[in-house]
């Protein structure tokens, strides 16, 4: 584990959801589905799904100003900020650039990064070693999507797992000691290229007639594939992270997995030896929401009392690519 020159910790932390709900009841009248079936097989109820015309920079904006109003500081002093998110407002400008001009944050630079459900994680990391340098001082950190513009809602496999929300943090030098984001364990793995994929758009298959009439602009995957290698891979990548910082799972306060899947967040918990008590899941009122799963589940948790000041937390994530990321950290706000 490399020392970084100045310590970092998360100083605030905002979210935002949609108003508008997507419940199981409602997906069973547009696929053949159940509420049994999907609460059963994904943990979930209900997911947040925007109105038409609300991209996910609005999504994005609204928690980054709940995190600057917790924090309690003028955008001005943002330096960075880093998007992570799968589904930007458009090819480009970045959404980030889009964030930025939203919330007025005047003197700052910043990019989207592309890591799908790793969003967060990778670049709560990014972020966080660039304040270690000594070279930014207040970055903002976005994981945001719109998953429902890239869901196919006559897709029965897919449309049932995803909905839309938002997450910021604040990333600042830390100031109590110990109190800082401590290491992460981070990796891509292109070999999983094809188990999960919206292949049209890009610069392979750009948008056509041909492209849109073969649906190419909607998610699709191998659910099992990608299932077996999230478990493996979210347990491994947090053991690694827990053994190189000799932490044990009874020093850990929470484990806040990326929420795909109860099964998968259970599986993988319960192979770390967390009991239930000490797994975040909150699936079940958003759904996968992919960059912003984190977020929403630290918030949550912070909100039910679960993480308190000085806490231990172990994030981590999955998603398609493959990319994995782990993120331990005590918790500084
Ligand atoms: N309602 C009813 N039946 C369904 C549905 C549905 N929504 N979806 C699939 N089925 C059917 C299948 O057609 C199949 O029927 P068959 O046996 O007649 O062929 C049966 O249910 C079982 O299908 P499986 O794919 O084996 O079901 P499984 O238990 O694997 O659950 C699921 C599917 C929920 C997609 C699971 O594989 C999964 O969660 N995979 C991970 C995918 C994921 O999370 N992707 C998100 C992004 S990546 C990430 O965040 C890590």
């Amino acid at each position: 584990m490399v020392k970084p020159v100045r310590p970092t910790r998360i100083s605030a932390l905002g979210t935002y959801v949609p108003p508008g709900i997507l419940d199981n009841q409602k997906l069973s009248q547009l696929v053949d589905t159940s509420d049994e079936w999907i609460l059963q097989r994904t943990g979930i109820k209900t997911r947040h799904i925007v109105e038409k015309g609300v991209a996910t920079s609005d999504l994005g904006a609204e928690a980054a100003r709940r995190a600057l109003a917790q924090r309690g500081i003028p955008a001005t002093h943002i330096d960075l900020v880093v998007v992570g998110t799968t589904t930007p407002d458009m090819m480009f400008p970045s959404t980030a650039a889009l964030i930025q001009d939203k919330i007025g944050a005047k003197t700052c630079w910043g990019f989207d990064l592309g890591a799908a459900c790793c969003g967060f994680t990778f670049s709560l990391a990014t972020a966080s070693q660039m304040v270690a340098t000594g070279r930014h001082n207040c970055a903002l950190v976005v994981g945001a999507d719109v998953m429902s513009s890239i869901v196919d809602y006559t897709d029965r496999t897919t449309c049932v797992l995803f909905g839309d929300g938002a997450g910021a943090v604040l990333v600042e030098p830390a100031v109590d000691e110990g109190l800082e984001i401590i290491d992460f364990a981070l990796s891509i793995d292109g070999t999983g290229r094809d188990a999960l994929k919206m292949a049209g758009g890009g610069s392979l298959h750009p948008a056509s007639h041909e492209t849109v009439d073969r649906r190419l602009h909607y998610i699709r995957q191998d659910g099992q594939a990608v299932f077996k290698f999230a478990v493996r891979n979210t347990e491994e990548s947090s053991r690694l992270l827990m053994e190189r910082n000799g932490v044990k799972a009874d020093d850990v306060a929470l484990f806040v997995s990326h929420q795909a899947n109860r099964r998968i967040i259970m599986s993988a918990a319960e192979r770390l030896g967390f009991p239930e008590e000490k797994v975040m899941l909150n699936i079940e009122n958003y759904g996968n929401t992919t960059a912003a799963t984190i977020p929403l589940a630290l918030s949550d948790a912070v909100a039910q009392g679960r993480i308190k000041k000085g806490d231990l937390i172990v994030l981590a994530s999955v998603g398609a690519g493959f990319t994995v990321g782990s993120v331990l950290l005590r918790w500084a706000i």
